[in-house]
């Protein structure tokens, strides 16, 4: 097996991010998306990331950026009933599948239609790696604009153990050749620890705590100290 160079994130583009998929091409991958989510780590680092924010009494209110499905959130919703969550997608498409208890907008991270600090909790799930060059810590500054009390992300980690995995079980695993393409992109663009925090950085952010999660995930998380 060739080992690709995982030294810098690739450039690469995802085939969904560029457009052109047949519709039901489209639908199978956000199912074999949200079939990640529920075997392969999603669910659990979503709320694990966000258990800390997830108060008992009172609402707390969550922006999920790139969102898809949607499937993480309202999965939260299921055991956290005073949450309001919101879902931005850049895709009309991908938002349709958004279950009714999320509230879905379709918009740009750069352009995201909220008045600064709208939401206590922002955060965002294998979207950041979607995101080239400077544009990473651009859209962090933004999100962070947004957030009142943290900005939460989770995304992959590039290294060549997951990338060797995914070349052996995702075209068994996945219903949808383009989710085999996009899935290996992914981990192909995804950050080092190092890369991540260096991004929070250049945004201006407070320093983050940016943690690694099985299996292959990264987490970076920023708290606001201020009121
Ligand atoms: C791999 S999916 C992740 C879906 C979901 N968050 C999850 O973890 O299952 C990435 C999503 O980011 C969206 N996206 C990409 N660029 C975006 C942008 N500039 N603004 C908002 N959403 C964007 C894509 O349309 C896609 O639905």
């Amino acid at each position: 097996m060739k080992f690709p160079d995982l030294r810098e994130r690739s450039r690469e583009p995802e085939l969904l991010d560029l457009g052109g998929v047949p519709e039901a091409e489209v639908e199978a991958s956000l199912a074999d998306i949200r079939f990640v989510n529920t075997w392969l780590g999603g669910h659990r680092t979503f709320e694990r990331l966000l258990r800390p924010f997830l108060r008992a009494d009172g609402a707390i209110s969550l922006l999920d950026v790139g969102c898809g499905s949607a499937d993480l959130p309202a999965r939260l919703l299921e055991r956290h009933r005073q949450l309001r969550v919101v879902g931005l997608d850049l895709k009309p498409t991908h938002l349709r599948h958004t279950p009714p208890q999320v509230h879905r907008v379709a918009g740009d991270v750069f352009a995201p239609p909220f008045a600064e600090r709208s939401f206590d909790v922002v955060a965002c799930s294998l979207f950041l790696h979607h995101l080239d060059g400077a544009d990473v810590s651009r859209a962090l500054g933004g999100l962070w604009r947004l957030a009142r009390r943290a900005l939460v992300v989770n995304d992959l980690r590039r290294a060549q153990v997951p990338h060797a995995f995914a070349r052996l079980v995702f075209p068994r695993l996945f219903r949808s050749p383009v989710s085999v393409h996009d899935g290996l992109v992914s981990i192909r663009r995804s950050f080092t620890p190092r890369e991540l925090r260096a991004a929070f950085v250049d945004a201006g952010l407070p320093e983050p705590e940016v943690r690694r999660v099985f299996p292959y995930r990264l987490a970076a998380l920023a708290v606001r100290r201020e009121p």
